[in-house]
């Protein structure tokens, strides 16, 4: 993957592009965080982001991750030991984090999942790496991730969904259920009383995309569907061009409960008739909360093209 145009595409890639580069002695992947290893630099790194994630998300992220984010032992001016975060996160919701170096396999990916374990990136972007980076690192993961997985609807449904990884890979079907999880976990919107919220950790712990998704006027807002999710392309490489809206975060308790395997043969059978969708297509049956105008897409496009 290149590095986009903008300052835009956050670390949210996981277990989809992992190889065996960087591979630890352990099976499964994990490490030791070496807490006290972190430079004063890379502890700056952390401060600098979560000050002003922190400043930008009142009013943006959803009730789950604020209460979470209140809970947790994260501090602006370290980076967070994961023995400290496992002490209250653990008790709460049965979820404890674990270091590995970066991307893991998938099988390894889905099987921490299923164990309710959560992979956390134990390196931390440097300084001329603030907007971008490929790789989930510690502020991505811990940042973007915990406080939800202080949510007990989020916490099963992440759990859920690594059984559901495991079995997809037997399938042959995971393509089309990584894109449940990226208009989720990752990129997720969520309508509460009081407005549009953020509830992914991919726009969570992005300074750009926390104020594209829910401000900007070219992505489309689409109540969220979930074999119409599962027929959606997605943008690993910028900012969203379409945002798949929860009616209520409890939605995902039932998203955690359905069979897949109909699905997936549900969804193959539409595919044989018809093309899946890009990320910027309507379909006929959304319910659209916002049109969006493309504009974003289009400069970048623009841009992309004089370029060469
Ligand atoms: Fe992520």
């Amino acid at each position: 993957m290149t590095a986009p145009t903008s300052a835009a595409a956050p670390a949210a890639l996981h277990g989809l592009a992992a190889g065996d580069t960087g591979r630890p002695h352990s099976a499964d992947w994990t490490i030791p965080q070496r807490w006290g290893d972190y430079t004063p630099q890379e502890h700056a790194v952390w401060q600098t982001l979560f000050e002003r994630q922190t400043a930008l998300l009142p009013g943006r992220a959803c009730d789950a991750f604020v209460a979470g984010m209140r809970d947790l032992p994260i501090r602006p001016d370290r980076i967070p030991h994961f023995g400290e975060l496992n002490e209250v996160l653990k008790p709460r919701t049965g979820w404890e984090i674990v270091a590995v170096p970066g991307l893991v396999p998938d099988d390894v990916f889905f099987d921490h999942l299923a164990n309710r374990r959560f992979p956390s990136g134990q390196f931390i972007r440097q300084a001329h790496q603030l907007d971008y980076l490929q790789e989930p690192d510690v502020f991505h993961d811990v940042f973007g991730h915990v406080p939800m997985l202080m949510n007990p609807v989020m916490a099963d449904f992440i759990q859920a969904y690594g059984e559901g990884g495991l079995r997809a890979q037997k399938l042959g079907t995971l393509p089309l259920l990584a894109r449940v999880y990226w208009y989720t976990v990752e990129f997720g919107l969520v309508q509460q009383a009081d407005g549009l919220r953020i509830y992914g950790a991919g726009i969570a712990s992005s300074r750009t995309e926390s104020v594209f998704c829910l401000d900007d006027a070219s992505p489309h807002r689409v109540a969220f569907d979930l074999e119409r999710v599962m027929r959606t392309h997605y943008r690993i490489d910028d900012f969203q061009e379409i945002y798949f809206v929860l009616n209520h975060l409890d939605d995902l308790l039932e998203l955690a409960r359905v069979d897949f395997e109909p699905l997936y043969r549900q969804v193959a059978d539409l595919t044989a008739r018809q093309p899946e969708l890009q990320p910027a297509e309507l379909a006929p049956t959304d319910r659209v909360l916002h049109t969006g105008t493309g504009a974003y897409a289009a400069r970048q496009r623009y841009v992309q093209v004089q370029a060469q």
